[in-house]
């Protein structure tokens, strides 16, 4: 059996009980095992800026962009600020996209999922990821799209998906999401 693919995920929230990182663990548990993923931590990245960009950048540059390197495929997952995403992920991105020419994104299979405790399942910043994407040269999977809305319920007291819908909306997308990691890695 070939080894599994090294997935990251990029979260944009650095909130401690984040919906949207509980949602992520929640896409986690539902993985095929021809996936091995891990979130990748963005809240220690400084802020980007040019001047940083010498022989010796920030320590934490160097970790988030050689993590990302190795990985084969990455999955953004985001909420929503203002209708467009946080500045946390942006600087992430921004920070993987450079130095110039060495941007550790290229070529990647990604996959975007977004959430919100609102109904409109934060599809704005969904797309705001998806325009940068388009600039960083990652093939994008299209189908199935996830906006997830209510995302303060997603899970019930015992950490079960409350809605069965809702899980078997997250089994299909993890096996569209490893087909096309497959496919393009
Ligand atoms: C929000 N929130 C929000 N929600 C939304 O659906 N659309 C929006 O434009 C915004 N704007 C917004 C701005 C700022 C600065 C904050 C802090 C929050 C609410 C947001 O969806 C909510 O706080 C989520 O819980 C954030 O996601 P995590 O941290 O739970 O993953």
């Amino acid at each position: 059996m070939p080894s599994p693919l090294d997935v990251v995920v990029v979260v944009g929230s650095l909130r401690r009980e984040s919906f949207t990182r509980r949602f992520v663990e929640g896409l986690i548990a539902l993985a095929p095992p021809s996936l091995q993923i891990e979130i990748v931590p963005i809240g220690d990245l400084p802020l980007y800026n040019q001047d940083l960009e010498t022989s010796s950048p920030p320590a934490a540059w160097q970790t988030f962009r050689t993590r990302v390197k190795r990985a084969r495929a990455v999955l953004f997952a985001t909420p929503e600020y203002n209708r467009t995403i946080p500045g946390a992920l942006k600087n992430a991105i921004d920070v993987g996209s450079r130095p110039y020419g060495s941007s550790v994104w290229a070529g990647k299979p990604a996959a975007v999922v977004s959430t919100s405790p609102g109904a409109i399942g934060a599809f704005g910043a969904n797309h705001c990821v998806r325009q940068s994407l388009v600039f960083l040269d990652m093939p994008v999977l299209q189908q199935p799209e996830i906006y997830i809305g209510g995302a303060d319920k997603l899970f019930d007291a015992s950490g079960q998906w409350a809605n069965p819908a809702t899980r078997e909306l997250a089994v299909k997308f993890m096996k569209a999401f490893e087909a096309w990691a497959v496919r393009l890695a």
